[in-house]
């Protein structure tokens, strides 16, 4: 989401070197409020859990956390999942003709499409050179095709999952990202923190509204607001 307030009043890491050279080579929308609370998160983790990521974009945040568990030595894997969807923050508002829909921006020699290519190239080129010590894993569809596949056991490759973080920044509308929680908290060991994007509450968005829900589950506690929420599965 591109829409942020100021954010220096809160929690960042100190200056690294790395995480700066990350921000701006590899397109992405990780605040570093965010990067605080997913240090956070992923010091925290046993040594060999895993990273559950909901919408990876270009492979911004993914390559950061990867960074973090190195930082931290932890040895899990990363799981992606981004079913590349085009987010027109304006459509609704401005307009609905087809040659709108169809291209980025207006501009029409490029269109949606080729765009979600190039972004979904951009993740496997980024994380396959950033990463090479232990690449993340991409799931190209929804949270909700990755969660029912997952509790169908079809994938072989992920029997033994071990989720110790995760980061919800998929599809913000209030069910999905309610659902995501969902998921993630059946999903993961006991003591994950699960970051959500965009739970500010000074945002209008069904994020936000999710995050209230959440908060009233009996098996979840919020660590800290920085200010998106870092929650924490209780048992
Ligand atoms: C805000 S971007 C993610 C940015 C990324 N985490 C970063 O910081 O670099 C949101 C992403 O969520 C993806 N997305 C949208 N709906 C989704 C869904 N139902 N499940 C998973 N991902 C979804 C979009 O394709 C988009 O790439």
């Amino acid at each position: 989401m591109i829409q942020r307030f100021l954010t220096k009043e809160y929690r960042q890491l100190p200056k690294d070197e790395f995480i700066d050279r990350i921000l701006c080579s590899v397109a992405g929308m990780t605040t570093k409020n965010n990067i605080y609370l997913m240090d956070k998160g992923i010091s925290a983790m046993p040594e060999n859990a895993d990273i559950l990521e909901i919408g990876s974009f270009a492979g911004q945040s993914a390559i950061i956390m990867n960074y973090l568990m190195k930082k931290h030595n932890k040895k899990g894997k990363i799981i992606c999942i981004d079913p590349y969807v085009y987010e027109g923050w304006f459509d609704l508002q401005k307009n609905t003709d087809d040659e709108y829909l169809n291209s980025v921006g207006q501009q029409t020699h490029i269109t949606r499409l080729n765009y979600l290519h190039f972004i979904h190239d951009s993740f496997v080129k980024n994380t396959n050179f950033f990463c090479s010590e232990n690449v993340p894993l991409l799931y190209k569809m929804t949270s909700n095709d990755f969660f029912e596949k997952f509790k169908n056991k079809l994938f072989p490759e992920l029997l033994n999952l071990n989720i110790g973080f995760c980061y919800i920044d998929g599809e913000h509308s209030k069910d999905v990202a309610f659902n995501d929680m969902k998921n993630c908290l059946n999903i993961s060991i006991k003591s994950t923190m699960i970051l959500m994007d965009d739970t500010d509450t000074r945002l209008n968005l069904g994020s936000v509204e999710a995050a209230i829900e959440i908060k009233k589950l009996p098996n979840i506690k919020v660590v800290l607001s920085n200010p998106n929420i870092l929650f924490q599965k209780v048992y």
